[in-house]
């Protein structure tokens, strides 16, 4: 899977070169390119913003900045190189100009076609939950755009919606409001990459967490010693008895479902 990352902030993509998901780039199972939005401005000032028509606080993303990025992006042929290549300025404009490639890897999967996934992460979005996590675990290719202050010029996203293999999805991983899309971007991207084969080490784990049974949370969870400052692990788990074990981890998926998230128990 490629994925690209547009930002104003490169650098608050770092934490991807960490754990699971850079070792998923270093199997060459995900490609991570982080590129700045900013190369992509023509002004002295570099400019990404400007003053909300129809009055009101904050700034807004300018259109012109975005459109020719994420043209350039899609523009560029979906690569999937076997080995780290270097980009040289010049070669995907911007992109080799300032692209700042944190994480570089062979990869590619298949599940969507060549169909690229646009995402814009932004409070005012859909739901970000495991099904699309799911969903978009399947595209070969995903490019998020990563907005500030407050948010990007909407005619940005209507303009790659009526665009022939581009999808486009708006999305939020809360409700709250954020400074900009990098941390939902850094969320979504690790929801996502874990489902990919081979990412996470043993897949059964993958299966029995809180939210892939819907509308049921994970069951706690022990590991020795079995006392721990005079707290027992529960009998049924040094029982041996498999039945049992699921039976008693059933129950407490219910009852922390029902206790945690009333809205979600039936
Ligand atoms: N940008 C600001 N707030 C956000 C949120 N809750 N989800 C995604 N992107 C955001």
């Amino acid at each position: 899977m490629l994925i690209d990352v547009i930002t104003i902030f490169p650098e608050y993509l770092a934490p991807a070169q960490l754990s699971l998901l850079g070792k998923a780039a270093a199997a060459g199972i995900v490609r991570l390119q982080v590129h700045d939005l900013r190369n992509w401005t023509s002004d002295r000032h570099r400019t990404v913003d400007d003053t909300p028509y129809g009055g009101g606080a904050g700034m807004v993303m300018k259109p012109e900045p975005w459109g020719l990025a994420i043209d350039d992006l899609l523009g560029a042929p979906t690569r999937r190189p076997q080995a780290p290549e270097p980009s040289p300025p010049g070669q995907v404009p911007g992109a080799g100009a300032g692209g700042s490639e944190l994480l570089e890897a062979a990869g590619g999967t298949g599940g969507q076609g060549d169909e690229v996934t646009l995402v814009i992460p932004t409070a005012s979005g859909n739901p970000f939950d495991q099904a699309l996590a799911e969903r978009l675990a399947g595209a070969t290719r995903l490019v998020f755009a990563c907005g500030r202050y407050e948010g990007i010029d909407a005619r940005v996203a209507e303009h790659y919606r009526g665009r022939d293999g581009v999808a486009v999805e708006e999305l939020s991983i809360g409700d709250y409001v954020l400074a900009g899309g990098e941390v939902a971007a850094l969320v979504m991207i690790e929801a996502i990459t874990r489902l990919l084969p081979g990412v996470v080490g043993n897949a059964a784990s993958l299966a029995e967490e809180s939210h892939v049974r819907p509308g049921l949370l994970e069951y706690p969870v022990y590991t020795k010693p079995a006392v721990w400052r005079g707290l027992e692990v529960p009998p049924v788990l040094l029982s041996g008895h498999h039945g049992k074990v699921a039976a008693w981890r059933d129950d407490q998926a219910r009852q922390r479902t029902a206790q945690m998230r009333p809205d979600l128990a039936g």
